[in-house]
């Protein structure tokens, strides 16, 4: 039931997806249908899949959690329109309420479970040419599984014609046995599913409406209707509760997972890595064990990232290496090297071949081509020129209490290690600064800056001050020595030493 890839997509005139359960299994304050995995929300996943069918009307049935799910959709997919189901009388009343919202609806229309994550464009769309090539009025999806529980079984004749969807509640043994399911997909033509919705009724297990019960009627007035197996089962799995949600995630994620390296990507540990289904990663990029790319974070190739790193809409360029670090909103410069252990904050931006080393935090921070930041510093609401050296521990000093201010650093500067940039502040270019200085006011170009107290020794303070202590006992052990004539020390001397 594959659509081929050259033809149009075919169309349906309206979507309209399930998602007004409660979803009481989940045990949560979040409405079922926006819990998410991959990336994306179930909702959001379902609604992906239906979008080559071109529909005009994209309805979401909405009733439990109905303001979150409708601000959701306001994010993700404004072009859908909710539709409340006040009560959730069933999912043959959740689509009846559906079609009511669009009176005048004419042609095919697909009607999906909204927790159903799995479901790919090219499942709905093998169903939709199905369902058109056979005429149908009626056509479900269906899967052949090894576990059938909880799901509705398809009944059919001995033609292999389907006859009925039966509920595990409603079933017979015999009926149970089947292990083709249900996938809580259908398209339908609109006119014919308006009329037989009318006529549901609620006398089976769970007292509800089911759009499962709009099969066996069709069947029984003589209407062509089908039921067209999805060529992998796991496309039609649904999501019921955590657990389920957890295997969902695992089996969508072994998708992009495989992709990648079909398109040359190493993927050193599937098992530990993850990566969101809008993710892109460029060929021969390795991705080490650990790593999770989430959101619109895009790796060009020849990268490497990981172990142990997540990056989420980040942009990293060409050659670039992230290694144990946690990146958000950042953009990692061609042949650019971060980690271990970096935290870049949104507005990070690195230009080539630029450096963020062990334990540094940058946010709004432009570091210039060739400029390194290689240990222990935070560097926040900055621009650094290129070729520059900002020696460990350096802090930008950024807020006031108040408001943020920005540090500008030229090119090939010499930033001292513990220097303390208050911003707002410019180091020209060529400038250096000396290590421990604070540094409040704008040093020249080609200035060395020192803002730090002289040095002042106190001499004999440790035998005055802490008779009788280890201190005081090398102290006096070094000053006989240096009382010692020369020829007495068992030592080399210091100048031999030193080399
Ligand atoms: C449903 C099908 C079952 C199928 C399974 C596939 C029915 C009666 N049964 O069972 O045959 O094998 O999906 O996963 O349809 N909903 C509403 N309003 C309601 C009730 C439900 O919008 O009043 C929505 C839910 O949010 C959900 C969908 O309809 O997205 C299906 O409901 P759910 O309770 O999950 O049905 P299942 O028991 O999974
Ligand atoms: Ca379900």
């Amino acid at each position: 039931m594959t659509h081929p890839a050259s033809e149009p997509a075919p169309a349906v005139a309206a979507v309209v997806v399930l998602a007004a359960g409660q979803g009481t299994r989940m045990r949560s304050s979040v409405p079922k249908v926006l819990h998410a995995l991959g990336g994306r929300s179930m909702l959001g996943h379902v609604l992906a899949a239906a979008a080559p069918l071109r529909a005009a009307h994209t309805l979401v049935v909405v009733g439990s959690g109905r303001e979150q799910v409708r601000a959701h959709l306001a994010e993700v997919a404004p072009a859908a329109r909710p539709v409340v189901q006040e009560e959730q009388l069933g999912s043959g009343h959740a689509a009846e309420v559906a079609l009511a919202a669009v009176p005048d609806l004419e042609g095919s229309v697909l009607v999906v479970n909204g927790d159903s994550p799995l479901l790919t464009s090219r499942t709905l769309t093998g169903l939709v040419a199905a369902h058109d090539a056979a005429g149908s009025v009626f056509t479900v999806l269906t899967a052949e599984v090894a576990d059938p529980t909880g799901l509705g079984r398809i009944v059919r004749d001995e033609h292999g014609a389907p006859r009925a969807i039966v509920e595990e509640r409603d079933a017979t043994d015999e009926q149970r046995a089947i292990r083709e399911v249900n996938a809580g997909v259908y398209v339908a033509n609109a006119g014919t599913l308006r009329r037989v919705l009318a006529g549901l009724g609620t006398s089976n297990a769970q007292g509800e409406q089911y759009l499962t019960d709009a099969l066996a009627p069709l069947v029984a007035g003589g209407a062509p209707t089908a039921a067209v197996r999805a060529e992998d089962p796991d496309d039609v799995l649904g999501c019921n509760d955590r657990r389920e949600l957890a295997v969902r995630r695992r089996t969508l994620n072994d998708r992009v997972l495989d992709g990648l390296m079909r398109d040359g990507v190493t993927v050193v540990d599937p098992a530990t890595t993850w990566v969101d289904v809008t993710v892109t990663v460029g060929n021969d990029t390795v991705l080490e064990p650990g790593t999770q790319l989430r959101g619109t974070t895009t790796v060009a190739p020849g990268a490497s990232v990981g172990p142990d790193t997540t990056l989420v809409d980040c942009a990293v360029a060409a050659g670039a290496t992230v290694v144990r670090s946690h990146c958000l909103g950042a953009e990692i410069g061609p042949e650019a090297s971060v980690g271990p252990f970096s935290y870049l904050r949104p507005g990070t931006r690195l230009a080539r071949g630029a450096k963020v080393g062990a334990f540094v935090e940058t946010k709004n921070a432009e570091v210039g081509e060739g400029s390194k930041v290689p240990h222990l510093s935070y560097v926040g609401d900055a621009t650094i020129g290129a070729g520059a050296n900002i020696g460990a521990a350096t802090v930008f000093v950024n807020y006031d209490g108040v408001t943020k201010h920005r540090t500008t650093i030229g090119d090939q500067v010499r930033i001292g290690s513990d220097t303390m940039l208050v911003a707002p502040v410019v180091v020209g270019d060529g400038a250096y600064t000396a290590a421990g200085s604070v540094i409040t006011s704008d040093v020249p170009p080609g200035a060395m800056a020192v803002a730090r107290a002289p040095q002042r020794n106190v001499a004999g303070w440790v035998r005055r001050r802490r008779p009788g202590t280890a201190a005081a006992e090398a102290a006096a052990a070094a000053e006989s020595r240096a009382e010692a004539p020369r020829e007495d020390r068992d030592e080399p001397s210091r100048a031999n030493s030193d080399s």
